[in-house]
């Protein structure tokens, strides 16, 4: 039966009622077109193709599952080599060392039931091809799973033949008989590739084989030598009797950057400055998704991507040493005052070696409950500070000017984490230089976009540069007074000749391979990091489960099965209560506090929804844009902790929020931001209720590099009257 047939006769397989699908191997040696023979055949069907590579290593049973069962209608499903992912269990062992654990995540018997699994209401089509099908388990290519094998080999004399007189229809026929005389005589096995056959041409002295091969490849018509590659081998040892003979429907080159929708930089500058989206840049991304579509070149020259699909595609193709983009500027205020790069800053492998070293006692869920304690004590001083904020407002029970509170939580906690020092930000009074520090941090973000933007030789005349720099000195005073004194501490001890033991930064300081400039450069940005994140996806969550109370009470009810009242939660707790988990996630996906990001893929190009990018092309991820996507998250202004909960097969694509990042680039401080956030909410919820305070109204968001709250914060915080300890 012929691919065509198949697809046009779905009544033979529903009035049987079997799935309505179709499996096909193709074998036979490498390069010989097996791959361009199903490409030939999309182009034809007007289908397009779901490749998927077996042995890329992150591929799940779960996910393959899911990959199949969401591949367009009118696609043709293609599984490259299969062989190179899976071999014969009646292989010795020696001969196959991998034999049926796959090569990643992905088990046999999880691509069977995937393959069996393929079902559809419209024709679905599989292809495998393997360079070696007697390596193949019978279990792969049984009837069913592949109804047609073809081999398809190397060229006969007739078909080489035939594609000379395809190639020089004007040539006597004597010509193509010579050629393909003297080309085996040359090579005994020739790959019928329509690719390669035109360099077998080249290498015979033929008047007219070098113009006609720079033609075909100008005009990229050599995909469409499949077709015409199939029909004249028909009679031959590579034979495809499947083949029509209409003309086919192809593209003849991958589209590019250059057939992209695009924003000019003055649109973008109109948009900033005169349409007020500075400060609204993420509502900037559901404008331009709406108006250029999921993916298009925005007004910075880089490549917006904006469903969940789309970003899963560039990360998974990300580089060995991620590059999120440009940080020349932040990089300018190091170099001026001698200081070292950090985790932001740094690149390539000395990025990496430095992650190496900062993400220990940090990045592992186990790592992080080592600091379980230190951050519940926070959470108790700031719990004591929420019942003397609320008593002195007018009715007893609202906290005013929240956002700030929790600013001050944020900060004590990391700081207790990175200098191992309570800095006293939930006193009554703060102290001297905390609030300095504070202002530092929010002069150095407001003014960083204009120094971004803004040509060099304005930096004289205009105030902002001269900000920008004041704004970092006081991040970096900050951060080395508390690191000088961390080590003048460590050297009286080491001068009394007493031990040392401590936490992060006594790790950092004694490790050999981080100098002293290196300290200095990575924890201000830990610290710079780890503060508006955790407070405003604080903030947001609390004014979340405020309006919505319905979604509170379970958090409510969940804390107080999994905890004893007479107990304080633990670390291990905080992280095994699903819903809690589900609540920060839900937080994070309606206001991702980092609403973009990007990436610079330069190692290789890459095919990014059907666009060819070549090397060092810019990606921009609109966070924001994909958290809302309709299609990922239905009703998706709506509060729904329960979507994370469902099975996973119903379960929201996991790009459309990755509020830490993805892959080795990503967060180093997520497993405590979480840990904080949890022990946090985990305490609160046992202590009271949250309710909006009706003075305050709706809440907006503003984007200030930070996703942030458009007014202060106020709540209303009912005690629970509980008696629980804190
Ligand atoms: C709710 C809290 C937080 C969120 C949502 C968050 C989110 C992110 C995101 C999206 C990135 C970029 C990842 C990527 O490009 O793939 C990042 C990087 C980073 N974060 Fe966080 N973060 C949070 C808390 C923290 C904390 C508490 C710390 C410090 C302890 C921290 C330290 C860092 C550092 C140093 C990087 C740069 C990593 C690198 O480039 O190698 N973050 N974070």
């Amino acid at each position: 039966m012929t691919v065509k047939d198949f697809i046009g006769n779905p009544k033979w397989y529903t009035d049987r009622g079997i799935p309505y699908r179709r499996g096909y191997l193709l074998h036979g040696p490498p390069g010989c077109g097996k791959s361009s023979f199903i490409t030939a055949l999309a182009g034809e069907l007007g289908y397009s193709i779901c490749l998927m590579s077996l042995s890329d290593r992150s591929l799940s049973d779960d996910r393959l599952n899911h990959l199949l069962s969401v591949a367009p209608q009118q696609s043709i499903i293609l599984l490259e080599d299969v062989d190179a992912a899976f071999v014969s269990r009646d292989l010795l062992p020696t001969e196959n060392p991998l034999a049926y654990q796959g090569m990643g995540r992905l088990t046999f018997s999880g691509l069977l039931n995937s393959l069996d699994g393929v079902a559809s209401s419209e024709a679905r089509i599989v292809f495998m091809t393997t360079n070696f099908i007697d390596r193949l388990d019978a279990a792969l290519i049984r009837p069913g799973r592949v109804d047609m094998k073809q081999y398809i080999g190397y060229c006969t004399e007739w078909q080489l033949q035939q594609m000379f007189q395809r190639f020089y229809p004007d040539e006597a026929a004597s010509e193509g008989e010579r050629f393909a005389e003297r080309a085996l005589a040359a090579h005994a096995e020739i790959s019928a590739c329509p690719v390669l056959i035109p360099q077998h041409f080249c290498a015979f002295p033929l008047h007219v084989c070098l113009p006609l091969c720079k033609l075909m490849w100008k005009k990229g018509s050599w995909l469409l030598r499949p077709l015409a590659w199939a029909r004249s081998c028909s009679g031959g040892a590579g034979r495809v009797s499947t083949v029509p003979a209409s003309p086919p429907n192809l593209r003849f080159k991958p589209r590019t950057v250059e057939d992209l929708p695009r924003v000019s930089l003055w649109e973008l500058l109109y948009r900033l400055t005169f349409q007020g989206f500075h400060s609204h840049m993420h509502e900037l991304q559901i404008l331009e998704k709406g108006r250029y579509g999921p993916i298009y070149r925005n007004g910075m020259n880089a490549v917006s991507v904006s469903t969940a699909k789309l970003l899963e595609e560039v990360l998974r193709n990300d580089d060995k040493f991620p590059n999120r983009g440009d940080m020349s500027i932040w990089k300018e205020y190091r170099d001026l005052r001698g200081y070292g790069y950090g985790p932001f800053t740094e690149k390539d492998e000395r990025w990496y070696n430095l992650r190496a070293v900062l993400n220990k006692r940090m990045l592992r869920p186990k790592d992080a409950l080592q600091y379980g304690d230190t951050i519940g004590e926070v959470v108790t001083d700031f719990i004591r500070r929420i019942y003397f904020l609320r008593q002195r407002s007018p009715t007893g029970d609202v906290v005013t000017d929240l956002n700030n509170e929790l600013y001050h939580f944020s900060l004590e906690a990391i700081a207790s984490i990175l200098f191992e020092t309570r800095l006293g930000c939930l006193e009554e009074e703060i102290p001297t230089g905390t609030q300095d520090f504070i202002n530092a941090i929010s002069q150095m973000f407001s003014n960083n976009f204009q120094v971004f933007l803004m040509p060099k030789w304005s930096r004289g005349v205009l105030p902002y540069w001269r900000r920008y720099v004041a704004g970092w000195d006081g991040i970096f005073s900050f951060a080395t007074r508390l690191i000088d004194r961390k080590m003048e501490f460590i050297q009286q001890h080491l001068d009394n000749n007493q031990n040392v033991e401590g936490e992060y930064l006594t790790y950092l300081l004694s490790n050999t391979q981080m100098s002293i400039k290196d300290v200095y450069g990575s924890v201000s940005e830990l610290l710079l990091a780890g503060v508006d994140t955790t407070s405003n996806t604080l903030t947001w969550t609390l004014y979340l489960l405020s309006k919505y109370p319905q979604c509170q009470e379970i958090l409510f009810k969940e804390v107080s099965t999994s905890v004893p009242a007479d107990r304080a939660p633990s670390a291990e707790e905080v992280t095994r209560m699903p819903y809690l988990r589900a609540v920060v996630k839900e937080s994070l996906r309606m206001f991702p506090v980092i609403p973009m990001n990007g990436r610079i893929l330069a190692d290789k190009d890459v095919m990014i929804g059907g666009y060819q990018f070549s090397k060092n092309t810019a990606f921009n991820f609109s966070h924001y844009a994909i958290g809302r996507d309709e299609d990922t998250f239905p009703e998706p202004a709506t509060f729904m902790p329960e979507r994370w909960l469902q099975d996973s097969h119903n379960r929201p694509n996991a790009f459309g929020a990755i509020a830490f990042g993805f892959g080795v680039r990503g967060c180093v401080g997520r497993r405590i931001a979480e840990l904080e956030m949890y022990l946090f909410l985990c305490h609160l919820m046992r202590h009271f209720e949250i309710k909006p305070d009706p003075k305050m109204g709706e809440l907006k968001s503003v984007c200030r590099t930070v996703l942030i709250p458009d007014k202060p914060v106020s709540l209303r915080f009912l005690d629970r009257g509980s008696g629980h300890a804190a």
